[in-house]
């Protein structure tokens, strides 16, 4: 594919010359249509049985965006007080918040506790922890399929290799402490892990959480988590996940369970990044250029302060690059292989490392693709960095700021 950003009309009735001057560089810009076309596309994962698509909010906090995956049709998966206070902030009603938390304190359960949002417990000491604050009150508990995915070790949460979930070994246990507090276990939930492109590990865990589930005789919901993949190589022409494919496969799982009951609970689902991903890119601006041991190096304002996931987990994410308001064709160009880096001190502050791109000049806007999810979530100030704004082009092709740009004073207000 030539350009991601032109196929879909990216930026509208803008180009990222005009948004990076309007609103500095570097600059979060999302499309709107891409975006309710991803959040529509999660609500069918299920569609015979009764389903819910939660949003998880960890891969994109923006409430603009929130507000759309709810009119989209979807609830919300939480990972803290501070996630459920954004989901609120976007509108989000409190039962269709579900709480997600990993290791919390009494305070933050009875955060959620107060606020009647259903909550899961990771473990049994979290279990026995909500039964001492809310004896008798309804919970989920998370499992350990024993099957894990993910796009890089740190970001698979199932199997044997991870914090996450309670082991098959110890779910009796669960109902030992259930009975103590009189606790209701309503729902299971698992998470596999982080990008999968095929379906085959989800579709073997949620087989697992079924037969776990004959164990729980409340049950109003079991969520299969998310984790479903993207095509981060998509200028290469890498396939989307098929969600059709996966409904079929999924719902056919569901039906040798549905069999054995007369009553099916609520299925869900918590995707992130299939959500949001795609419909969100990165600009940033090329300020020099230069030979360091014969690797050429292009240098942005783009560090890893603003996008970590190539630092932190060697990612890949597709560039474009913009010259004049208009994209610099990948066919047609001269070539040239280039570590794209950014302005923060650590070698490892990098874009992308040893990569054939076209020529790259200074005063060229970079255009990092699919930095829709964990990308602005992710940002921080390290270097005493100002986080950058974010921006949404609408379907009508106009653009919104949704996020304003960090300020000095946001840096040095808090001393
Ligand atoms: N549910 C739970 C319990 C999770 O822990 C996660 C992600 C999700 C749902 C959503 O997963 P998704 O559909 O977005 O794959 N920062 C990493 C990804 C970490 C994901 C953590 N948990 C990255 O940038 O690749």
């Amino acid at each position: 594919m030539e350009s991601f950003t032109k196929s879909v009309n990216f930026f509208g009735n803008t180009n990222p010359d005009e948004l990076l001057k309007e609103y500095g560089s570097p600059l979060y810009v999302y499309n709107e249509s891409v975006l309710r076309d991803r959040m529509t596309k999660m609500t069918k994962v299920v569609t015979k049985y009764p389903f819910t698509a939660n949003f998880s909010v960890k891969a994109n906090t923006n409430p603009s965006i929130l507000k759309m995956a709810l009119e989209c049709g979807m609830n919300a998966d939480a990972m803290s007080p501070g996630e459920i206070l954004t989901l609120e902030k976007a509108g989000f009603p409190r039962e269709k918040i579900f709480f997600v938390p990993n290791n919390v304190s009494a305070e933050e359960l009875q955060f959620a506790i107060d606020r009647n949002i259903i909550t899961s417990l990771d473990s049994l000491s979290q279990l026995e922890l909500f039964g001492k604050l809310n004896k008798g009150g309804r919970c989920a508990v998370r499992l350990n399929p024993g099957v894990g995915a993910g796009h890089h070790e740190k970001v698979v949460t199932a199997g044997k290799n991870t914090k996450f979930g309670i082991a098959e070994g110890d779910i009796d246990q669960i109902f030992e402490v259930a009975s103590k507090y009189d606790l209701h276990i309503v729902g299971i939930n698992q998470h596999v892990g982080s990008l999968y492109m095929t379906a085959e590990p989800f579709l073997k865990a949620t087989k697992a959480l079924l037969g776990f589930a004959e164990k729980f005789t409340e049950l109003e919901f079991i969520d299969f988590g998310g984790g479903f993949g993207i095509p981060y190589h998509k200028l290469a022409d890498e396939q989307a996940f098929d969600v059709e494919a996966c409904r079929e496969q999924l719902e056919a799982i569901i039906d040798e369970y549905a069999k054995g009951h007369d009553k099916t609970p609520l299925f869900k689902s918590e995707p992130g990044r299939f959500v949001c991903a795609e419909g969100g890119v990165l600009l940033g601006q090329v300020y020099s250029k230069k030979h360091n041991a014969e690797k050429a190096y292009v240098g942005t304002d783009i560090g890893m302060n603003v996008l970590v996931r190539p630092s932190m987990y060697d990612s890949w994410h597709d560039i474009e690059v913009y010259r004049n308001g208009d994209v610099v064709s990948p066919l047609t160009s001269e070539k040239e292989t280039v570590s794209v880096t950014g302005n923060i001190c650590e070698s490892g502050d990098l874009i992308c490392k040893e990569r054939e791109l076209p020529v790259i000049e200074e005063g060229d806007v970079i255009c990092v693709l699919d930095a829709g999810a964990y990308g602005y979530s992710m940002c921080s100030n390290y270097n005493s960095r100002l986080r950058p704004a974010e921006v949404m082009v609408m379907a009508d092709g106009s653009t919104k700021l949704i996020r304003r740009r960090d300020t000095y004073e946001d840096l040095l207000g808090r001393f």
